[in-house]
């Protein structure tokens, strides 16, 4: 953002629509929608997950995230900011400090496995994986997620960058390589999902994420991990779109901008589903197989493709810049938070905040190697964190809905959102007031029996 976009309060603006779509979309977009998608859809059985999480997406996602740009609009401040300001002491601002705790929280991690897609890039590019390693692809990342010390420099060094532009205001510079960069991706994908479907494993995955099993949701489990996912994808729920429609002037269309992002961020994750699945038959792996999923089968699948090591080297750079634009806006949450509260330059905001997450960050680096014996309620470091933000994001979402579905008036959520007196506005207050919230508070409550 360049200094003619202030707002009036000095604040600055995008300084066009397509900055905020692009902004919100490279959010959106990130390790949620291959890595962590595909292997929460692998552990929770595939097709019926699928169908929870599109209609989650549909009936609370996208209410609720037209409901985090209406009040970021409409506010002109951050997460915890925004409700102070439109709702002075009142209880509501519980969503924005919830939000800042889980940008530590979530960043944390991400960082981590961020930092895994770098060393395959560079794994790519050096020769570490132009062939299979003798200890096969699995060894190969287990042995690496299991060292001391490796982790963590990968994960500082994407931490690094990611404070780097945060810092150094560049934010503006990544959106517009995103322009490139996403468009570029999602082709891969595509290319990648065809080959997949070649390999001898099309039937059984296809089936395996289309054709639902409805027993699984029986499972108690599957209920809070497609909640929780959803929430993640569409970063949602702790005030990340609060602070970036903050950015927005009140010129721009909510509806169409919110469809658009929600609906490109879920068929990217479908593609990248199509193109692990199958992969993952043909290469007899467990489905179920964790965290470790994607980085085990997508070099299989480089190895299976004329010009593989290329297209493995470009996928983990896009990635990686996937990950690198999601990571910013998880930042900026709490930049952007501490910046107003004390009055810290950016700089040196970045710099302190990314290294207080670099280090709560580093247990889940160690936390499938030395750490492995640390756990949490039966869960390693890691996991106990990623099931942290599952709860976490979706209580902010709640907050948020019960926020303008009810401690605003009709007339006045109406206005923020740009639905005006429209059918659809009245539908859509209708899942903020009711259907958002009893779904969520039913698998949040679910959670303790
Ligand atoms: N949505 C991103 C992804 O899918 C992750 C992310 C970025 C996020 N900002 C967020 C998740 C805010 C929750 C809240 O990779």
């Amino acid at each position: 953002m360049s200094e003619r976009d202030l707002q009036p309060g000095g604040r600055e603006q995008w300084a066009t629509k397509i900055g905020f779509m692009l902004a919100a979309m490279g959010s959106a977009v990130g390790l949620g929608n291959i890595w962590r998608f595909s292997y929460v859809a692998g552990e929770n059985g595939g097709a019926a997950f699928l169908v929870l999480y599109i209609a989650i997406i549909a009936l609370i996602g996208i209410p609720i995230m037209m409901a985090e740009f209406s009040i970021g609009r409409k506010a002109q401040s951050d997460a915890v900011g925004s409700f102070q300001k439109l709702a002075p002491g009142r209880p509501w601002v519980t969503a924005g400090f919830l939000g800042v705790a889980s940008a530590f929280i979530i960043l944390s991690f991400y960082g981590v496995v961020a930092g895994w897609t770098l060393k395959y890039f560079v794994s790519y590019l050096t020769g570490g994986l132009w062939s299979e390693p003798a200890e096969g692809y699995g060894g190969f990342f287990e042995g690496f997620i299991m060292s001391s010390a490796e982790p963590v420099v990968w994960q500082f060094l994407f931490m690094a960058i990611t404070v780097g532009v945060v810092l150094m205001g560049i934010k503006k510079g990544i959106e517009k390589a995103n322009l490139i960069l996403m468009p570029t991706l999602a082709i891969l994908l595509i290319i990648m999902s065809i080959y997949s479907l070649t390999l001898g494993g099309a039937q059984e995955g296809l089936s395996f994420l289309f054709a639902p099993d409805w027993s699984v949701l029986t499972e108690p489990g599957i209920y809070l991990a497609a909640l929780g996912q959803a929430f993640f994808s569409l970063s949602l729920g702790m005030g990340a779109l609060i602070t970036y429609g903050s950015y927005l002037s009140s010129k721009e269309r909510l509806p169409g901008a919110t469809a658009g992002i929600a609906s490109m961020d879920t068929v990217f994750a479908i593609v990248a589903g199509i193109m692990i699945f199958p992969a993952v038959f043909a290469f007899g792996i467990d489905p179920a197989a964790g965290p470790g999923l994607v980085f085990v089968i997508l070099p299989s699948v480089f190895e299976a493709i004329p010009l593989g090591v290329v297209v493995g080297l470009a996928f983990f750079f896009l990635l990686a810049a996937a990950g690198l634009s999601s990571a910013i806006s998880l930042l900026e949450v709490a930049v952007a938070y501490f910046i107003r509260k004390f009055g810290w330059t950016r700089k040196a905001t970045a710099l302190i905040i990314g290294g207080l997450i670099f280090l709560l960050g580093i247990p889940s680096s160690l936390s499938m190697g030395v750490m492995a014996d640390f756990t949490i309620f039966g869960n390693v470091f890691m996991d106990a964190m990623e099931g942290l933000s599952d709860i976490f994001l979706p209580l902010g979402g709640l907050i948020i809905a019960l926020f303008v579905g009810w401690g605003w008036k009709k007339a006045q959520s109406l206005e923020a959102s740009d639905f005006g007196a429209s059918a659809i506005g009245t539908i859509w207050l209708f899942l903020l007031r009711f259907v958002a919230p009893a779904a969520i508070a039913v698998v949040l409550v679910a959670q303790f029996y």
